[in-house]
């Protein structure tokens, strides 16, 4: 793509700068662009025709309800085998959920979504204190998707929030809005520990535990991902961004792809722009007040050696409404092997993944253009039948 024909389609860029290249302008971000009053989108977020959203025409789209697992329900021993069941089945048929009845209180999550709306309402300056293309940094702020390999853009600012340990990252994150780091401990406190709770669900639906016990209570055995890796495991905060966009229909916020590790919580506002692939179609997610939504990660794909799957999602955004999310990403600790649960594999049923880690992950993400078709790491995983 020549430079002229970039820069023919974006006369803000063209009025307002010089010094600066087209495309160090568009890193900037989405937010950025849209404080400057846009009215087409640049060609760098245009996706090819095949890779856009088709289903925007009034009556195309197709709204679901996903499967509903209630957190009281799982917590109750007699209501538990009911819960459970509506748990595997979620797992095994669509890779995600709305959790309700999780007993989170209002304030944290109020004010969690509300602080996520400040942060990216400062002024730019403010903002980009954070950028950083160090993926290791224990705060990131930045754009699109994989913003360095990235080819098209997606219509998307975010900010990643470490919180491995806890006590050593917080000093690292935004100290602007005042409120952030106090606001985003006690969310993340309060939604590892929902997370350990689901895990021990989990465990127990896939056969791996008997009981209810605390996961702490479980022996060690190296020959599999243990309970106390998942309760040692790493937790990462993704507040999202989503600005209404002029020409939602020619772009994404997020592209198709599975979160890579064991469970994402996802909270959202009520907009919706969720969609999730579902017997081969997209559709959109809708927004269930006081509910979140989980997702099965490629390493609890890997883990159940295949019996749960990772689930293929994306986000569309639209004209008028700019659209706010927070994802907690929980994964194993970094240095852990990831494969499956030595009790899920047996001569009639063999281990269906590679052993991977968060090494392999991170060098796949960095060496490859995010391909916006499939699962893509986790086929890179998979071993042949
Ligand atoms: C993610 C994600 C979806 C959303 O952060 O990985 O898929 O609705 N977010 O923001
Ligand atoms: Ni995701």
């Amino acid at each position: 793509m020549g430079s002229i024909a970039v820069l023919a389609d974006d006369t803000n860029y063209r009025e307002s700068k010089a010094a600066e290249t087209h495309d160090q302008y568009l890193q900037k971000g989405v937010r950025h662009l849209c404080e400057r009053g846009l009215t087409r989108i640049p060609t760098k977020y245009i996706l090819p025709k095949e890779e856009r959203r088709n289903d925007s025409a009034i009556g195309a789209k197709t709204i679901l309800k996903l499967p509903i697992v209630d957190f009281t329900q799982l917590q109750d021993s007699r209501s538990r085998p009911q819960a459970l069941n509506s748990l595997t089945k979620a797992c095994e048929e669509f890779g995600v959920f709305q959790l309700i009845n999780h007993g989170i209180n209002d304030d944290v999550i109020l004010r969690m979504t509300d602080v996520s709306k400040r942060f990216f309402d400062l002024p730019f300056d403010e903002r980009s204190k954070y950028m950083s293309k160090d993926m290791a940094s224990p705060a990131r702020y930045g754009t699109s998707f994989n913003q360095n390999n990235d080819k098209v853009f997606c219509w998307r600012d975010f900010l990643k929030l470490s919180c491995n340990p806890l006590s050593d990252s917080i000093p690292s994150w935004p100290s602007s809005p005042v409120d952030l780091r106090e606001t985003v401990v006690n969310y993340s406190k309060n939604i590892n520990f929902l997370y350990l709770k689901l895990m021990e669900a989990v465990l127990e639906s896939l056969g791996l535990k008997e009981t209810t016990k605390s996961l702490k209570s479980e022996k060690t055995d190296t020959r599999t991902n243990t309970s106390n890796e998942f309760e040692d495991g790493s937790q990462l905060i993704v507040m999202n961004c989503y600005p209404a966009c002029p020409e939602p229909d020619l772009t994404l916020g997020m592209p198709p792809h599975s979160d890579y590790g064991i469970l994402t919580l996802l909270l959202q506002d009520e907009v919706e722009g969720l969609q999730i692939q579902h017997q081969g179609k997209w559709v959109t997610v809708e927004p269930l007040p006081n509910s979140f939504i989980v997702n099965v990660g490629d390493h609890l794909e890997i883990f159940s050696n295949g019996r749960y799957k990772s689930v293929l999602h994306r986000v569309v955004v639209n004209s008028s409404m700019s659209r706010v999310s927070v994802a907690s990403l929980h994964s194993l600790p970094f240095d852990t092997v990831v494969r499956p649960s030595h009790k899920l594999v047996n001569e009639a049923n063999p281990p269906r993944y590679r052993d991977t880690d968060f090494a392999n992950f991170l060098e796949y993400i960095a060496s490859c253009e995010h391909q916006r078709t499939s699962k893509s790491f986790l086929e890179s995983r998979k071993l042949d039948d």
